[in-house]
């Protein structure tokens, strides 16, 4: 019996055409620096841009425009430097940000590092389910408010935000909306047009392609400027640094194979995620679920046990060989309650009874019903030792 990876909002594990692709660009000839004019150069540079094209298919943004997009380090860095990027374009014309209260901390401590530096800044509060009130966000907009930032899933409890009806709004009153999609993008199709999306923000590692890569999707005219990166003119000076061949290859891969599985790898999972949530909610006594019950990722299944130690349980479940989380990677280890439980209204002594299941390509219904005969006697146990 091998072990059971529930963990891909974590992050997943490298998909093995992915890893082809990229190791072309590790090993023989294709090592040029992409800034070089000769044949290695030429070669470097023809397949970041076929990556780009590859990207912008995906998200439906114009392939004839591929400046919009931006390669990264990652969700973080895309997530500062769309927020940072577009705040001090649009200063101009006022100082005021709106995010919510459940961001991953790469948008909410950006945004909160920018009221430091004088601007004025709105976390929305959000329901029981992890949904920001439309009227809310209507309420606090003022003709000072220069960007929404607003995610797409929520990486902790899998909900799903009316994007689309944001970007109406956010349309309506001129304002840059910017979109971290790490979690939803390759589980939930995006087209940033039909979403009224201005930047949007992807990651590598969500899916299957290598870490330390991602891309931030800026419209054209959106007003976005300032690269955090001061140097050289990549990146049409957007990003300045020798770009990471490799990973933006993989990156696109990961991107291509992620749009083309999508359909058929969601319904998949979304029978996973189905059984996992009707047993544990049904079968087991004091559990229940969190996040939205039917606007959620479909692979994402997260619980509220009462009475028990998210942490005791994921290492009692380690020691069955199931790597599991009590919510997102970055607050795993920290004594804080998690801060999407919270603003979603649970007592902090119950919050720390969080269990989140990611489920992914490797996930069969085999791994589900080895992980719910597990699941009996270690919560039992576990409340027993109260
Ligand atoms: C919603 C969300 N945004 C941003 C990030 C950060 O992405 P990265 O790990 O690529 O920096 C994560 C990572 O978990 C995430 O879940």
């Amino acid at each position: 019996m091998g072990v059971i990876y529930f963990d891909h909002s974590a992050t997943t594990p490298v998909n093995p055409e992915v890893a082809a692709e990229m190791y072309n660009f590790l090993t023989g000839d294709k090592f040029g620096n992409p800034s070089a004019i000769y044949r290695f150069g030429r070669m470097t540079r023809e397949a970041i841009e076929a990556a780009r094209e590859k990207i912008a298919r995906a998200i439906g943004a114009n392939p004839d425009h591929p400046g919009e997009i931006v390669f990264t380090s990652g969700g973080t860095e895309s997530d500062n430097m769309a927020i940072h990027g577009s705040a001090y374009a649009n200063n101009s014309r006022g100082n005021h940000i709106i995010t919510s209260a459940v961001e991953h901390h790469a948008v909410l401590n950006t945004v909160k590092a920018l009221g430091q530096q004088g601007f004025n800044i709105t976390i929305l509060p959000v329901d029981q389910h992890g949904l920001v009130n439309l009227k809310d966000l209507a309420e606090a907009i003022t003709d000072q408010t220069i960007l929404i930032t607003i995610m797409h899933a929520n990486n902790e409890v899998g909900t799903i935000m009316p994007i689309a009806e944001i970007g109406k709004l956010a349309k309506k009153r001129g304002i840059v909306f910017h979109v971290d999609a790490v979690q939803s993008f390759g589980k939930v199709p995006i087209n940033v047009d039909e979403l009224g999306v201005d930047l949007l923000t992807i990651s590598g590692h969500k899916i299957y392609g290598p870490k330390g890569t991602g891309a931030l999707y800026i419209r054209t005219g959106a007003g976005w400027r300032q690269s955090l990166m001061h140097g050289g003119a990549q990146e049409r000076l957007r990003r300045a640094g020798t770009e990471n061949v490799p990973g933006i290859v993989g990156l696109g891969k990961a991107v291509e194979l992620a749009v083309d599985n999508m359909d058929e790898e969601n319904k998949r999972l979304s029978r996973l995620r189905d059984k996992l949530i009707r047993e544990l909610t049904t079968n087991f006594e004091n559990v229940r679920l969190t996040g939205h019950p039917a606007n959620r990722l479909p692979n994402h299944a997260s619980f509220l046990f009462e009475d028990i130690e998210g942490e005791e349980l994921l290492l009692r479940l380690d020691a069955h060989d199931i790597a599991a989380s009590t919510g997102s990677a970055c607050t795993a280890g920290s004594m804080e309650p998690s801060h999407v439980l919270l603003a979603m209204g649970v007592p902090p002594a119950e919050a720390y009874g969080s269990l989140r299941l990611t489920l992914g390509a490797g996930n069969t219904e085999e791994d589900v019903d080895r992980f719910l005969a597990v699941m009996g006697p270690i919560v039992e146990n576990l409340r027993n030792c109260i």
